[in-house]
């Protein structure tokens, strides 16, 4: 059984409330705050959980990053262009503290946990007040107060493997939340720098979820993201081994008006979760089922533990059991030794199963993981020609694929005004498309019905019923 200690104490999350309150006495705590984001869906809510920590010292949110008295950048590696973009813009607010000397300024997250990184950036990021890994997050208040009682820069990175409950969160949207149901990842695809920056996998205690779950719905939320590394392996370790497909049947009993989840690994899908979803009321026709490749020898390089006929007998046994289901994927092209004839196979795949959406990437080698030593990198240039080519087919084929919506109804979560017009609304489908419609401020957070009736770009058009 795996280790529980690394669920934190009670006590010691008694602690940082201690520290988060007397933050809020200090006369010399900054007023207002800006966290940038970077990164995935976990990162996102890392960021809605840093927010709920300020404000319980007290601070409120800035309009700008410029207005604020403190920023907080919460960083991703997942690819070398994340990190230039999270230091370049670092870099930039060096400028801005010449002007406000008092700015405060703190790096968190993926980037900070990478071996050597926070050194780097004591080095070369001197202006930098506090610098601390994502296993640290929920000591966020103790490290704030070091840093705002010393003349010097805080940087703590722990190799921890904390499961934090009972932290404040401040939700950024009121309608939507996110739920963390595991954290880490164990799969060392070869490519991925995640187990390394977020720790072994670690899922919650099902009852933790459930109450979150409980007090979300009480509060008025319309729909609920489950996040996870890997979400379909969630339980393993824990006592009676709960599995994902249980704790989404229990959340869909709870009577949650929308479920959805991310992200899925094909070699973890069982048919439970598949029946699971057949039989759930509220748990949405989609699923992100990133394929990666579609050549059998690149998948067993990556080290994905699936070959490219079992994935493609799951998206069928997906399709056979949610007729209609919305699929999305993740792709990367370039990965070392990739051939044409590999890059082939991928396109291959990807005309067989007509995704809805495909988020595509040229593989960025990362240190330290096992792909990063193959001695066979590709061009560039071959890279940038393939995801082109790849780019060029999804769009084509998406055009085809969401014509089966037209005249169906849909029912959108409501998330905003669209750009182009104030009387037009722009939301989610049950099956995950975006969906423009009639429709004014008011419905904002609300689900409502409508009658697709129209394709533009990479999104629904549709008429109020
Ligand atoms: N746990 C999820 C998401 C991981 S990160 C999963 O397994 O799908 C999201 C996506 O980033 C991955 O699916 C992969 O397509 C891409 N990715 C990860 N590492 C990468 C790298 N080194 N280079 C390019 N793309 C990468
Ligand atoms: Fe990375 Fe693979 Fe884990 Fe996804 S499953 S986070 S791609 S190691
Ligand atoms: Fe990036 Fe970390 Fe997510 S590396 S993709 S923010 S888990």
């Amino acid at each position: 059984m795996k280790k529980q200690e690394t669920i934190v104490s009670r006590e010691e999350i008694e602690r940082q409330y201690g520290f988060m309150h007397e933050i809020r006495m200090l006369p010399h705590r900054p007023e207002t705050y800006y966290i940038v984001t970077y990164g995935c869906q976990m990162n996102a809510h890392d960021s809605e959980k840093l927010a709920g920590m300020l404000e319980e010292m007290g601070m409120t949110p800035a309009p700008s990053r410029e207005e604020s008295d403190f920023v907080i950048f919460n960083t991703c590696c997942i690819r070398d262009n994340a990190e230039r973009r999270a230091l370049g813009n670092i870099t930039w607010l060096k400028e801005v503290r010449k002007t406000r000397p008092n700015l405060m300024i703190a790096v968190c997250g993926c980037m900070i946990q990478e071996p050597g990184m926070a050194e780097k950036i004591m080095k070369q990021y001197r202006f930098v007040n506090l610098a601390f890994g994502t296993s640290n997050l929920y000591r966020f208040p103790e490290l704030m107060l070091q840093a705002l009682n010393s003349m010097e820069s805080t940087v703590v990175v722990d190799d921890g493997e904390p499961v934090p409950e009972g932290l404040p969160v401040r939700r950024l949207r009121h309608d939507a939340a996110y739920l963390t149901i595991m954290y880490g990842c164990d799969n060392f695809c070869s490519y991925c720098i995640v187990p390394y920056v977020r720790g072994r996998e670690r899922s919650r205690d099902p009852g933790s979820i459930l109450k979150e779950a409980e007090d979300l719905l009480k509060s008025g939320i319309q729909e609920i993201m489950l996040l996870g590394q890997n979400v379909n392996s969630y339980g393993k370790g824990l006592p009676g081994n709960p599995s994902f497909a249980g704790l989404l049947s229990d959340l869909d009993r709870m009577g949650i008006p929308r479920i959805r989840f991310m992200t899925s690994h094909p070699k973890d899908l069982s048919d439970d979760l598949i029946d699971a979803m057949a039989c759930g009321k509220h748990i949405l026709p989609q699923f992100h089922l990133p394929v990666q490749s579609g050549s059998d020898r690149i998948l067993k390089l990556m080290n994905r533990h699936y070959t490219r006929e079992k994935y493609l007998e799951r998206v069928k046994r997906l399709r056979d059991a949610v007729p209609g289901i919305g699929l999305s994927t993740d792709i990367i092209v370039g990965f070392p030794g990739e051939t044409e004839e590999d890059f082939r196979d991928t396109l291959d795949l990807v005309r067989e199963v007509r995704y809805d959406s495909a988020f595509t990437f040229i593989y960025s080698p990362r240190t330290g993981t096992k792909a990063a030593g193959f001695s066979d990198q590709i061009d560039p240039d071959v890279s940038s020609r393939r995801i082109e080519e790849l780019i060029a087919l999804q769009e084509s084929l998406q055009k085809e694929t969401m014509k089966r919506f037209l005249g169906q109804e849909e029912e959108i979560l409501v998330e905003g005004l669209s750009r182009r017009s104030e009387h037009e609304i722009s939301g989610k489908g049950l099956h995950g498309i975006s969906v423009t419609t009639g429709g004014y401020n008011e419905d904002i957070g609300r689900i409502i019905r409508c009658r697709i009736t129209g394709l533009k770009n990479n999104t629904l058009t549709a008429e109020r019923i």
